[in-house]
């Protein structure tokens, strides 16, 4: 998607060798009317699947995801990661390990927010290694729901979470693909 291309180079900072730093816009300041422009798009690529739900994790995940439930009109459901307060229901958990920081997190969503009649899309704002994605898999399988597909706004293409999802067949966009940094500058996959 160019818009989002053209605000990566613009706005984006390469930090080290695997890791855009994108807080202008996405993870900790965001625009507004880019997360619509995403939700659009999503919505444009997912529309023929009656999507019932959709499902991110916190935090990160949850602007795009928002915009995406905008443009279905359908309620968007976020795991937590921390243990809440008020949220004593029956949940559904799923181990969710991260390479980069190297630490296991337990996410949860409720039973009652998710069930066998349900058709899901799972939007996060980065796939690496696709081990978030992962976790909800596992949960969406534990209600005995549908996946859909999974939509993101930037795939790193040369960790593992890309060839994961492909392996399992699964309908995965990515609404910018990086290829490689090269000298702090992003290289994207050409748009097919
Ligand atoms: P994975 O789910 O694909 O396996 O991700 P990984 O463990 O590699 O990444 C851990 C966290 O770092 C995730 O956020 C993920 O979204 C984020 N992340 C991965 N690569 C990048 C990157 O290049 N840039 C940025 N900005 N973030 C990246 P999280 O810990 O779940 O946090 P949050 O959603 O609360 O922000
Ligand atoms: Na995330
Ligand atoms: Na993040």
């Amino acid at each position: 998607m160019k818009l989002l291309e053209d605000r990566i180079r613009e706005d984006g900072q390469v930090l080290g060798a695997e890791v855009l730093k994108v807080d202008n816009f996405l993870n900790h300041q965001i625009d507004p009317d880019l997360m619509m422009a995403l939700g659009e798009e999503f919505h444009r690529q997912f529309k023929d699947q009656k999507i019932t739900k959709i499902l991110t994790v916190e935090s990160s995940g949850i602007a795009p995801a928002l915009a995406a439930g905008m443009a279905f009109h359908v309620p968007v459901v976020f795991a937590r990661k921390h243990k809440s307060l008020t949220l004593k229901d029956d949940l559904y958990t799923a181990e969710v390990y991260s390479f980069t920081k190297k630490t296991a997190n337990q996410i949860a969503i409720a039973q009652k927010f998710l069930s066998a009649n349900d058709k899901c899309l799972i939007i996060d704002d980065f796939l690496a290694n696709g081990q978030a994605v992962e976790g909800l898999i596992d949960i969406i399988e534990q209600a005995n729901a549908t996946l859909e597909g999974v939509g993101i706004v930037i795939e790193k293409s040369f960790q593992k979470g890309r060839k994961l999802l492909d392996e399992r067949h699964i309908k995965t966009v990515s609404l910018a693909r990086i290829k490689a940094f090269n000298n702090g500058q992003v290289e994207f996959e050409e748009e097919a």
